[in-house]
């Protein structure tokens, strides 16, 4: 990841998307359509949730220390067993092709060339065969919007297993999309409709399901199709926590519980036998008015962190942010938003670009912070602060 810093550092060349965290988004905006931005940069209610997940952020501070042999530099993680050259994921984002053609199939590409995990959504506009083969053999999870029919879950398990997904992401804070006043405003669901979502549409159980209803294909009436997937997946209080052994029956592999914030369900999902969670909120876009992310992740590695892999998401945009979410306990961290800055600016590359700056970022933050080994991560490198954030 040297390459970058040197490339920017000592042969003047200017990056083809910008380096800098806080300029990505307003970049984004210059290419993206309307209604693609406001999906993305948008959230729930007034977006307070958004900014309190970074504000938890700079709460936390390095403290660096010097003299400290950190070379080489050992940034790998071991989540569920097997061992990444990074603590990086890629967040599971739905939709992709509302930001540029290349896509889901594009960042799975751009993700195993990075050695980054891709976790790809259930809300994705290319098909699990379609992102398993342009996955190749980088590694690949795959994140559940859960179906109440056990049949069509059943289905979809089982593509995402005989393609070689090898952990399940178990998304529990979108049974209903929240209030998100920029896609009210810009009327964004017919738009979203338009894109096709390719797990459902592509899944023979799906497929049986709107044809035994309807009488039709899902070609010939996709709208109709559309509100039955809806219906599967977005209903409030749909699932309880022991219905997560119908996963248990489909999924062999491991299982991460994504969007727990609090003590009291990461003990639950202990208790309901996961192997993972992902603390998250979903970036602010579900709850308005809840609590940063980052907040609650000590508490929860405190009360679950030997016993499952905790990972996290929600906020993450540098270097020193992911050094922050190890040092209180993570175990890999997921970045959402930024890449699909990069996705929107200039497609895969950009993504790709982006990725890289984040993963040079970090690389450089521990070297200079004297931590080194992802290995050596924990509260002592860090101080809440009291100065204002
Ligand atoms: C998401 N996220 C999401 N999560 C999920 O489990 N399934 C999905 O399909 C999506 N789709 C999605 C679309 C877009 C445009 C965004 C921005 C986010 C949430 C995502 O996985 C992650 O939790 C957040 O992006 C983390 O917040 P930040 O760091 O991006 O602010």
């Amino acid at each position: 990841m040297a390459e970058t810093y040197y490339k920017g550092m000592f042969h003047g060349t200017i990056p083809t998307v910008t380096t800098d965290p806080n300029s990505l988004e307003a970049e984004a905006k210059k290419y993206l359509s309307s209604r693609s931005y406001a999906y993305v940069a948008g959230g729930a209610g007034e977006r307070a949730t958004m900014d309190a997940n970074r504000s938890a952020f700079r709460a936390w501070k390095i403290v660096p220390r010097m003299l400290r042999d950190t070379q080489p530099q050992d940034l790998s993680t071991t989540v569920f067993g097997v061992k990444y050259p990074h603590p990086l994921f890629i967040s599971p984002v739905g939709v992709q092709q509302i930001f540029h053609d290349d896509k889901e199939t594009g960042m799975a590409q751009i993700a195993a060339e990075l050695e980054v995990p891709y976790i790809m959504s259930t809300a994705s506009t290319s098909s699990i065969e379609e992102v398993a083969q342009a996955s190749g053999n980088g590694p690949r999870w795959y994140q559940l919007y859960w179906p109440q029919d056990e049949e069509i879950t059943a289905s979809i398990l089982g593509r995402a297993k005989k393609n070689g997904f090898t952990a399940l992401v178990v998304t529990l804070d979108t049974f209903s999309l929240s209030w998100r006043p920029w896609d009210l405003d810009s009327g964004y669901l017919p738009f979203l409709k338009g894109q096709g979502n390719q797990v459902p549409f592509s899944d023979p159980a799906f497929r049986a399901k709107v044809k035994k209803l309807t009488g039709k294909e899902v070609e010939e009436d996709t709208l109709a199709a559309y509100a039955i997937w809806a219906k599967e997946t977005f209903t409030m209080g749909g699932h309880t926590w022991d219905d997560l052994a119908v996963l248990r029956k489909h999924w062999d592999g491991p299982i991460a519980l994504k969007g727990i914030q609090c003590v009291e369900d990461a003990e639950l999902a202990v208790k309901y036998g996961m192997q993972g969670i992902v603390v998250s909120n979903h970036g602010g876009r579900q709850v308005d008015g809840a609590v940063g992310s980052l907040e609650v992740l000590p508490e929860i590695v405190e009360a679950v962190g030997d016993k499952i892999d905790v990972l996290f998401d929600s906020g993450v945009r540098t270097g020193a942010d992911v050094v922050k979410a190890l040092c209180l306990g993570a175990k890999g961290v997921c970045i959402g938003r930024p890449w699909v800055y990069g996705l929107g600016i200039r497609g895969k590359e950009g993504a790709k670009e982006v990725l890289k700056y984040i993963l040079a970022d970090f690389d450089q933050t521990m070297g200079l912070s004297g931590i080194g080994s992802v290995k050596n991560c924990d509260k002592t490198w860090l101080r809440r602060s009291t100065a204002p954030t």
